[in-house]
Protein backbone atom coordinates (compact mmCIF):
# COMPACT_ATOMS: atom_id res chain seq x y z
CA UNK A 1 0.00 0.00 0.00
CA UNK A 2 1.33 3.71 -1.10
CA UNK A 3 1.43 6.44 1.80
CA UNK A 4 -1.71 8.89 1.57
CA UNK A 5 -3.41 11.57 3.19
CA UNK A 6 -6.73 11.52 3.42
CA UNK A 7 -9.09 14.51 3.93
CA UNK A 8 -12.55 14.31 3.68
CA UNK A 9 -14.26 16.50 6.02
CA UNK A 10 -17.88 16.98 4.54
CA UNK A 11 -20.64 16.24 6.60
CA UNK A 12 -23.34 14.41 4.81
CA UNK A 13 -26.75 14.55 6.20
CA UNK A 14 -28.56 11.46 4.86
CA UNK A 15 -32.72 10.22 4.74
CA UNK A 16 -35.92 11.65 4.32
CA UNK A 17 -37.19 15.10 4.45
CA UNK A 18 -33.22 15.98 5.13
CA UNK A 19 -33.89 18.80 2.88
CA UNK A 20 -35.74 21.11 5.29
CA UNK A 21 -32.43 21.61 7.21
CA UNK A 22 -30.41 23.21 4.78
CA UNK A 23 -31.04 26.99 6.02
CA UNK A 24 -29.53 25.14 9.13
CA UNK A 25 -26.57 23.24 7.57
CA UNK A 26 -25.88 26.42 5.79
CA UNK A 27 -25.68 28.26 9.02
CA UNK A 28 -23.50 25.69 11.00
CA UNK A 29 -21.25 26.23 8.14
CA UNK A 30 -20.66 30.07 7.89
CA UNK A 31 -23.06 31.33 5.21
CA UNK A 32 -24.37 34.50 5.36
CA UNK A 33 -25.29 35.26 1.53
CA UNK A 34 -26.16 32.07 -0.48
CA UNK A 35 -26.40 31.56 -4.44
CA UNK A 36 -28.56 28.67 -4.82
CA UNK A 37 -27.25 26.99 -8.27
CA UNK A 38 -29.84 24.61 -10.39
CA UNK A 39 -30.23 22.99 -13.00
CA UNK A 40 -32.96 22.48 -16.00
CA UNK A 41 -35.96 22.69 -14.08
CA UNK A 42 -36.55 19.28 -12.51
CA UNK A 43 -36.09 20.62 -8.67
CA UNK A 44 -38.74 23.38 -9.67
CA UNK A 45 -40.90 20.70 -10.70
CA UNK A 46 -40.81 18.66 -8.08
CA UNK A 47 -41.46 21.35 -5.42
CA UNK A 48 -37.74 21.20 -3.98
CA UNK A 49 -36.42 24.32 -4.93
CA UNK A 50 -39.41 25.76 -2.92
CA UNK A 51 -38.63 23.59 0.03
CA UNK A 52 -35.16 24.48 0.13
CA UNK A 53 -35.95 28.59 -0.14
CA UNK A 54 -38.18 28.31 2.84
CA UNK A 55 -35.56 26.60 4.70
CA UNK A 56 -32.80 29.18 4.34
CA UNK A 57 -35.95 31.81 4.62
CA UNK A 58 -36.72 30.28 8.13
CA UNK A 59 -32.52 30.52 9.09
CA UNK A 60 -33.19 34.27 7.94
CA UNK A 61 -30.45 33.75 5.24
CA UNK A 62 -30.49 35.87 2.44
CA UNK A 63 -29.63 34.10 -0.91
CA UNK A 64 -30.07 34.96 -4.78
CA UNK A 65 -30.29 32.15 -7.71
CA UNK A 66 -28.86 31.03 -10.71
CA UNK A 67 -30.49 28.01 -12.66
CA UNK A 68 -30.00 26.59 -16.53
CA UNK A 69 -26.90 24.08 -15.79
CA UNK A 70 -26.75 22.11 -18.19
CA UNK A 71 -26.05 18.22 -17.85
CA UNK A 72 -21.91 17.92 -19.07
CA UNK A 73 -21.62 21.98 -17.18
CA UNK A 74 -20.65 24.74 -19.49
CA UNK A 75 -17.67 27.36 -19.04
CA UNK A 76 -20.03 30.22 -20.17
CA UNK A 77 -22.70 29.97 -16.72
CA UNK A 78 -19.71 29.50 -14.74
CA UNK A 79 -17.93 33.03 -16.01
CA UNK A 80 -21.79 34.47 -15.18
CA UNK A 81 -21.82 32.78 -11.72
CA UNK A 82 -18.45 34.41 -10.77
CA UNK A 83 -19.55 37.81 -11.70
CA UNK A 84 -22.95 37.33 -9.97
CA UNK A 85 -21.31 36.12 -7.09
CA UNK A 86 -18.95 38.97 -6.84
CA UNK A 87 -21.47 41.63 -7.08
CA UNK A 88 -23.81 40.10 -4.85
CA UNK A 89 -20.78 39.56 -2.24
CA UNK A 90 -21.98 35.73 -1.93
CA UNK A 91 -20.08 33.68 0.86
CA UNK A 92 -21.72 30.50 0.07
CA UNK A 93 -22.88 28.39 -2.92
CA UNK A 94 -25.60 25.81 -2.64
CA UNK A 95 -25.92 23.12 -5.02
CA UNK A 96 -29.58 21.66 -5.41
CA UNK A 97 -29.76 19.22 -8.10
CA UNK A 98 -27.09 16.15 -9.63
CA UNK A 99 -23.08 16.24 -10.60
CA UNK A 100 -23.27 18.50 -13.33
CA UNK A 101 -24.68 21.47 -11.02
CA UNK A 102 -22.77 20.76 -7.86
CA UNK A 103 -19.73 21.12 -10.20
CA UNK A 104 -20.81 23.71 -11.64
CA UNK A 105 -20.83 25.18 -8.10
CA UNK A 106 -17.38 24.12 -7.06
CA UNK A 107 -16.15 26.12 -10.57
CA UNK A 108 -17.89 29.14 -9.60
CA UNK A 109 -16.93 28.96 -5.47
CA UNK A 110 -13.09 28.68 -6.98
CA UNK A 111 -13.48 30.85 -9.63
CA UNK A 112 -14.70 33.58 -7.40
CA UNK A 113 -12.02 34.26 -5.01
CA UNK A 114 -8.69 33.70 -7.81
CA UNK A 115 -7.60 36.67 -10.01
CA UNK A 116 -6.93 34.72 -13.13
CA UNK A 117 -9.38 32.65 -15.21
CA UNK A 118 -10.89 30.09 -13.61
CA UNK A 119 -10.45 27.30 -16.62
CA UNK A 120 -6.08 27.26 -15.44
CA UNK A 121 -7.39 25.34 -12.60
CA UNK A 122 -8.67 22.94 -15.29
CA UNK A 123 -5.45 22.79 -17.07
CA UNK A 124 -3.94 21.57 -14.27
CA UNK A 125 -3.57 24.44 -11.41
CA UNK A 126 -4.48 22.58 -8.17
CA UNK A 127 -7.26 24.28 -6.60
CA UNK A 128 -6.29 26.01 -2.45
CA UNK A 129 -9.00 28.46 -2.06
CA UNK A 130 -12.49 28.16 -2.65
CA UNK A 131 -15.93 29.78 -1.42
CA UNK A 132 -17.97 27.08 0.42
CA UNK A 133 -19.97 25.12 -1.22
CA UNK A 134 -23.24 22.86 0.04
CA UNK A 135 -25.07 20.51 -2.11
CA UNK A 136 -28.69 18.83 -1.83
CA UNK A 137 -28.00 15.69 -4.40
CA UNK A 138 -30.78 14.69 -6.85
CA UNK A 139 -28.84 11.79 -8.09
CA UNK A 140 -26.86 9.14 -7.37
CA UNK A 141 -24.44 9.13 -10.00
CA UNK A 142 -21.19 11.50 -10.46
CA UNK A 143 -20.20 11.32 -6.34
CA UNK A 144 -19.43 14.69 -6.74
CA UNK A 145 -21.06 15.32 -3.36
CA UNK A 146 -18.24 14.03 -1.80
CA UNK A 147 -15.28 14.64 -4.12
CA UNK A 148 -12.57 17.28 -4.15
CA UNK A 149 -13.43 17.00 -8.24
CA UNK A 150 -15.24 18.94 -10.73
CA UNK A 151 -15.73 18.52 -14.21
CA UNK A 152 -16.62 21.46 -16.69
CA UNK A 153 -16.69 21.69 -20.61
CA UNK A 154 -15.29 24.34 -22.42
CA UNK A 155 -17.31 26.04 -25.28
CA UNK A 156 -15.04 27.31 -27.46
CA UNK A 157 -12.47 23.78 -28.42
CA UNK A 158 -15.61 21.80 -26.62
CA UNK A 159 -12.51 20.67 -23.98
CA UNK A 160 -13.95 18.56 -21.15
CA UNK A 161 -11.69 18.80 -18.30
CA UNK A 162 -11.06 18.37 -14.21
CA UNK A 163 -10.01 20.52 -11.53
CA UNK A 164 -9.12 18.95 -8.23
CA UNK A 165 -8.29 20.32 -4.47
CA UNK A 166 -9.58 19.60 -1.26
CA UNK A 167 -11.15 23.43 -0.99
CA UNK A 168 -14.03 22.24 -3.27
CA UNK A 169 -15.05 19.35 -1.30
CA UNK A 170 -18.68 20.64 -0.21
CA UNK A 171 -18.88 21.34 3.64
CA UNK A 172 -22.04 19.50 3.62
CA UNK A 173 -23.88 17.39 1.45
CA UNK A 174 -27.65 16.18 1.84
CA UNK A 175 -28.69 12.80 0.41
CA UNK A 176 -32.57 12.03 0.73
CA UNK A 177 -33.13 9.11 -1.32
CA UNK A 178 -36.50 10.12 -1.96
CA UNK A 179 -35.43 13.19 -4.26
CA UNK A 180 -33.73 10.27 -6.55
CA UNK A 181 -37.62 8.63 -6.95
CA UNK A 182 -38.44 11.28 -10.09
CA UNK A 183 -35.71 10.11 -11.95
CA UNK A 184 -36.34 8.69 -15.47
CA UNK A 185 -35.04 5.21 -15.84
CA UNK A 186 -32.60 5.68 -18.15
CA UNK A 187 -30.35 8.57 -15.78
CA UNK A 188 -31.27 6.16 -12.84
CA UNK A 189 -28.89 3.34 -15.29
CA UNK A 190 -26.44 6.07 -15.97
CA UNK A 191 -26.04 6.48 -12.37
CA UNK A 192 -25.47 3.37 -11.35
CA UNK A 193 -23.26 3.10 -14.35
CA UNK A 194 -21.11 6.02 -13.55
CA UNK A 195 -20.93 4.46 -9.50
CA UNK A 196 -19.58 1.14 -10.54
CA UNK A 197 -16.99 2.98 -13.24
CA UNK A 198 -15.59 4.52 -10.27
CA UNK A 199 -15.20 1.69 -8.16
CA UNK A 200 -13.55 -0.15 -11.45
CA UNK A 201 -11.62 2.77 -12.12
CA UNK A 202 -10.30 2.35 -8.97
CA UNK A 203 -9.62 -1.14 -9.07
CA UNK A 204 -7.41 -1.34 -11.96
CA UNK A 205 -4.40 -0.44 -9.93
CA UNK A 206 -0.67 -1.64 -10.57
CA UNK A 207 -0.07 -1.01 -6.26
CA UNK A 208 0.09 -4.49 -5.02
CA UNK A 209 -1.12 -6.13 -1.42
CA UNK A 210 -4.23 -3.66 -1.18
CA UNK A 211 -6.50 -6.33 0.21
CA UNK A 212 -8.22 -3.59 2.58
CA UNK A 213 -9.29 -1.27 -0.59
CA UNK A 214 -10.30 -3.89 -3.28
CA UNK A 215 -12.56 -5.95 -0.75
CA UNK A 216 -14.21 -2.24 0.09
CA UNK A 217 -14.73 -1.93 -3.73
CA UNK A 218 -15.77 -5.49 -4.38
CA UNK A 219 -18.42 -4.67 -1.22
CA UNK A 220 -19.90 -1.80 -3.19
CA UNK A 221 -19.32 -3.41 -6.74
CA UNK A 222 -22.07 -6.37 -5.37
CA UNK A 223 -23.91 -3.86 -3.93
CA UNK A 224 -24.63 -2.15 -7.18
CA UNK A 225 -25.44 -5.69 -9.07
CA UNK A 226 -28.01 -6.54 -6.23
CA UNK A 227 -29.53 -3.02 -5.98
CA UNK A 228 -29.38 -1.81 -9.68
CA UNK A 229 -32.32 -4.26 -11.01
CA UNK A 230 -34.35 -3.67 -8.47
CA UNK A 231 -34.41 -0.12 -8.51
CA UNK A 232 -34.66 -0.22 -12.36
CA UNK A 233 -37.80 -2.51 -12.21
CA UNK A 234 -39.51 -0.38 -9.00
CA UNK A 235 -38.49 3.39 -9.06
CA UNK A 236 -40.50 3.85 -5.95
CA UNK A 237 -38.03 1.34 -3.94
CA UNK A 238 -36.95 3.87 -1.33
CA UNK A 239 -34.42 0.72 -0.09
CA UNK A 240 -32.64 0.55 -2.91
CA UNK A 241 -32.20 4.04 -3.74
CA UNK A 242 -31.04 4.64 -0.17
CA UNK A 243 -28.17 1.75 -0.63
CA UNK A 244 -27.45 3.22 -4.21
CA UNK A 245 -27.19 6.75 -3.14
CA UNK A 246 -24.65 5.70 -0.64
CA UNK A 247 -22.31 3.49 -2.26
CA UNK A 248 -22.25 6.12 -4.84
CA UNK A 249 -21.03 8.85 -2.49
CA UNK A 250 -18.48 5.92 -1.21
CA UNK A 251 -17.85 4.78 -4.52
CA UNK A 252 -15.91 8.71 -5.18
CA UNK A 253 -15.16 10.43 -2.03
CA UNK A 254 -11.48 8.05 -2.22
CA UNK A 255 -12.61 5.79 0.93
CA UNK A 256 -11.66 2.90 -1.56
CA UNK A 257 -8.86 4.54 -3.31
CA UNK A 258 -6.13 5.63 -1.24
CA UNK A 259 -3.09 4.29 -1.12
CA UNK A 260 -3.78 2.83 -4.78
CA UNK A 261 -2.55 3.85 -8.17
CA UNK A 262 -6.15 4.28 -10.06
CA UNK A 263 -7.07 3.97 -13.75
CA UNK A 264 -9.39 6.96 -14.73
CA UNK A 265 -8.48 5.91 -18.70
CA UNK A 266 -12.15 5.13 -19.35
CA UNK A 267 -13.63 8.50 -17.58
CA UNK A 268 -10.85 10.31 -19.37
CA UNK A 269 -11.86 8.66 -22.67
CA UNK A 270 -15.77 9.03 -22.69
CA UNK A 271 -15.31 12.63 -21.64
CA UNK A 272 -14.78 13.57 -24.65
CA UNK A 273 -17.71 11.62 -25.58
CA UNK A 274 -20.07 13.90 -23.84
CA UNK A 275 -18.37 16.98 -24.15
CA UNK A 276 -18.76 16.11 -28.13
CA UNK A 277 -22.52 14.28 -28.52
CA UNK A 278 -23.64 16.19 -25.19
CA UNK A 279 -24.43 12.08 -23.91
CA UNK A 280 -24.95 10.94 -20.55
CA UNK A 281 -21.96 10.52 -19.14
CA UNK A 282 -22.67 7.54 -16.94
CA UNK A 283 -23.80 6.14 -20.78
CA UNK A 284 -21.08 6.86 -22.30
CA UNK A 285 -19.02 5.13 -19.48
CA UNK A 286 -21.47 2.16 -20.44
CA UNK A 287 -20.07 1.95 -24.15
CA UNK A 288 -16.16 2.67 -22.76
CA UNK A 289 -15.57 0.85 -20.36
CA UNK A 290 -15.67 -2.49 -22.02
CA UNK A 291 -13.63 -1.51 -24.68
CA UNK A 292 -10.81 0.04 -22.78
CA UNK A 293 -11.05 -2.92 -20.21
CA UNK A 294 -10.20 -5.63 -23.33
CA UNK A 295 -7.59 -3.02 -24.31
CA UNK A 296 -6.17 -3.40 -21.41
CA UNK A 297 -6.35 -6.89 -20.22
CA UNK A 298 -3.05 -8.52 -21.28
CA UNK A 299 -1.27 -6.07 -18.68
CA UNK A 300 -2.49 -7.56 -15.61
CA UNK A 301 -4.56 -10.67 -16.44
CA UNK A 302 -4.80 -11.77 -13.08
CA UNK A 303 -6.73 -8.42 -12.10
CA UNK A 304 -9.13 -8.88 -14.43
CA UNK A 305 -9.47 -12.37 -13.56
CA UNK A 306 -9.66 -11.48 -9.57
CA UNK A 307 -12.74 -9.18 -10.48
CA UNK A 308 -14.46 -11.84 -12.95
CA UNK A 309 -14.22 -14.08 -10.10
CA UNK A 310 -15.04 -12.03 -7.02
CA UNK A 311 -17.45 -9.48 -8.23
CA UNK A 312 -19.45 -11.46 -11.06
CA UNK A 313 -19.41 -15.21 -9.69
CA UNK A 314 -16.88 -16.99 -13.11
CA UNK A 315 -15.30 -19.99 -12.76
CA UNK A 316 -11.18 -19.42 -12.22
CA UNK A 317 -9.75 -21.26 -15.54
CA UNK A 318 -6.45 -21.30 -14.10
CA UNK A 319 -5.07 -23.03 -17.40
CA UNK A 320 -6.15 -19.90 -19.01
CA UNK A 321 -6.67 -16.92 -16.80
CA UNK A 322 -7.44 -14.36 -19.84
CA UNK A 323 -10.83 -16.52 -20.63
CA UNK A 324 -11.85 -15.62 -17.07
CA UNK A 325 -10.38 -12.44 -17.14
CA UNK A 326 -12.49 -11.71 -20.50
CA UNK A 327 -15.66 -13.33 -19.21
CA UNK A 328 -15.70 -10.92 -16.57
CA UNK A 329 -15.70 -7.90 -18.78
CA UNK A 330 -18.23 -9.25 -20.84
CA UNK A 331 -20.63 -10.18 -17.24
CA UNK A 332 -19.78 -6.67 -16.77
CA UNK A 333 -21.51 -5.17 -20.30
CA UNK A 334 -24.24 -7.67 -19.85
CA UNK A 335 -25.29 -6.09 -17.00
CA UNK A 336 -25.19 -2.93 -17.96
CA UNK A 337 -27.13 -3.67 -21.14
CA UNK A 338 -29.81 -5.16 -19.15
CA UNK A 339 -30.62 -1.69 -17.15
CA UNK A 340 -30.98 0.44 -20.01
CA UNK A 341 -27.90 1.49 -21.29
CA UNK A 342 -26.06 1.25 -24.73
CA UNK A 343 -24.06 -0.66 -26.14
CA UNK A 344 -21.72 0.70 -29.15
CA UNK A 345 -21.66 4.28 -30.66
CA UNK A 346 -24.59 3.82 -32.56
CA UNK A 347 -26.92 3.41 -29.76
CA UNK A 348 -24.55 6.32 -27.95
CA UNK A 349 -25.06 8.37 -30.96
CA UNK A 350 -21.80 8.92 -31.68
CA UNK A 351 -20.45 8.58 -34.99
CA UNK A 352 -16.80 5.97 -36.42
CA UNK A 353 -16.39 9.24 -38.93
CA UNK A 354 -15.56 11.51 -35.93
CA UNK A 355 -12.79 8.85 -34.17
CA UNK A 356 -10.12 11.07 -35.66
CA UNK A 357 -11.42 14.70 -34.25
CA UNK A 358 -12.12 12.28 -30.89
CA UNK A 359 -8.42 11.65 -30.94
CA UNK A 360 -7.37 14.90 -31.81
CA UNK A 361 -9.06 16.50 -28.62
CA UNK A 362 -8.22 13.69 -26.26
CA UNK A 363 -4.83 13.20 -26.83
CA UNK A 364 -3.49 16.99 -28.01
CA UNK A 365 -6.37 19.18 -26.81
CA UNK A 366 -5.75 21.69 -24.29
CA UNK A 367 -1.44 21.11 -23.93
CA UNK A 368 -1.83 17.00 -23.82
CA UNK A 369 1.12 15.28 -25.51
CA UNK A 370 -0.27 12.68 -27.19
CA UNK A 371 -0.70 10.46 -24.70
CA UNK A 372 -2.87 9.86 -21.79
CA UNK A 373 -2.38 7.17 -18.98
CA UNK A 374 -3.46 5.49 -15.92
CA UNK A 375 -3.70 1.55 -16.09
CA UNK A 376 -1.49 1.67 -18.61
CA UNK A 377 -0.36 4.84 -21.02
CA UNK A 378 -2.03 5.01 -24.46
CA UNK A 379 -1.22 6.89 -27.25
CA UNK A 380 -3.13 8.37 -30.37
CA UNK A 381 -3.47 4.58 -32.37
CA UNK A 382 -4.32 2.85 -29.36
CA UNK A 383 -7.21 5.42 -28.86
CA UNK A 384 -8.14 4.98 -32.09
CA UNK A 385 -8.08 1.69 -31.80
CA UNK A 386 -9.97 1.51 -28.49
CA UNK A 387 -13.28 4.17 -29.52
CA UNK A 388 -12.88 1.60 -33.20
CA UNK A 389 -13.82 -1.01 -31.17
CA UNK A 390 -16.53 0.64 -29.62
CA UNK A 391 -17.93 1.78 -32.80
CA UNK A 392 -17.89 -1.64 -34.41
CA UNK A 393 -19.53 -3.90 -31.46
CA UNK A 394 -22.67 -5.40 -32.22
O1 LIG B 1 -31.09 19.77 -15.06
P1 LIG B 1 -32.24 19.09 -14.40
O2 LIG B 1 -33.56 19.58 -14.85
O3 LIG B 1 -32.11 19.06 -12.91
O4 LIG B 1 -32.22 17.54 -14.92
C1 LIG B 1 -31.17 16.64 -14.63
C2 LIG B 1 -30.33 16.33 -15.86
O5 LIG B 1 -31.07 16.46 -17.03
C3 LIG B 1 -31.78 15.29 -14.32
N1 LIG B 1 -32.09 15.10 -12.92
C4 LIG B 1 -31.24 15.17 -11.87
N2 LIG B 1 -31.88 14.83 -10.76
C5 LIG B 1 -33.18 14.56 -11.10
C6 LIG B 1 -33.32 14.74 -12.48
N3 LIG B 1 -34.48 14.54 -13.13
C7 LIG B 1 -35.53 14.16 -12.40
N4 LIG B 1 -35.47 13.94 -11.05
C8 LIG B 1 -34.32 14.13 -10.37
N5 LIG B 1 -34.27 13.87 -9.06
O6 LIG B 1 -30.77 14.34 -14.67
C9 LIG B 1 -29.98 14.87 -15.72
C10 LIG B 1 -28.53 14.59 -15.41
O7 LIG B 1 -28.07 15.38 -14.34
P2 LIG B 1 -26.51 15.55 -14.09
O8 LIG B 1 -26.31 16.45 -12.94
O9 LIG B 1 -25.84 15.92 -15.37
O10 LIG B 1 -26.08 14.04 -13.73
P3 LIG B 1 -24.83 13.46 -13.01
O11 LIG B 1 -24.97 13.54 -11.53
O12 LIG B 1 -24.61 12.15 -13.63
O13 LIG B 1 -23.60 14.42 -13.38
C11 LIG B 1 -22.88 14.27 -14.56
C12 LIG B 1 -21.70 15.21 -14.62
O14 LIG B 1 -20.79 14.94 -13.54
C13 LIG B 1 -19.47 14.78 -14.08
C14 LIG B 1 -19.76 14.18 -15.42
O15 LIG B 1 -18.66 14.24 -16.29
C15 LIG B 1 -20.94 15.01 -15.90
O16 LIG B 1 -20.52 16.25 -16.43
N6 LIG B 1 -18.64 14.03 -13.16
C16 LIG B 1 -18.22 14.65 -12.04
C17 LIG B 1 -17.41 14.05 -11.12
C18 LIG B 1 -16.95 14.75 -9.91
N7 LIG B 1 -17.17 16.05 -9.82
O17 LIG B 1 -16.35 14.18 -8.99
C19 LIG B 1 -16.92 12.69 -11.31
C20 LIG B 1 -17.67 11.93 -12.36
O18 LIG B 1 -16.84 10.92 -12.85
C21 LIG B 1 -18.16 12.73 -13.51
O19 LIG B 1 -17.14 12.90 -14.48
ZN1 LIG C 1 -17.85 9.37 -13.52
Amino acid sequence: MNNFEFYAPTCFVFGKDTENKAGEYVRRFGGTKVLLHYGGGSVIRSGLLDRVRKSLEAEGLSFIELGGVKPNPRSGLVYEGIDLCRKEKVDFILAVGGGSVIDSSKAIAAGVVYDGDFWDFYRGKRIEKALSVGTILTIAAAGSEGSPDSVITKEEGMFKRGASGDAIRPKFSILNPALTQTLPPFQTAAGITDIMAHLYERYLTNTEEVEVTDRLIEALLLTMIHEGPRVIADPDNYEARANIMWAGTMAHNNSCGVGRSQDWLSHTIEHELSALYDCAHGAGLAVTMPAVFTFELSHNVMRFAQAAVRIWGCQMDFAHPEVTAKAGIEAFRNFLISIGMPKNFEELGAKAEDIPKLVEILCRGDGRDGTISGFVTLNEADCTKIYQMMADYR
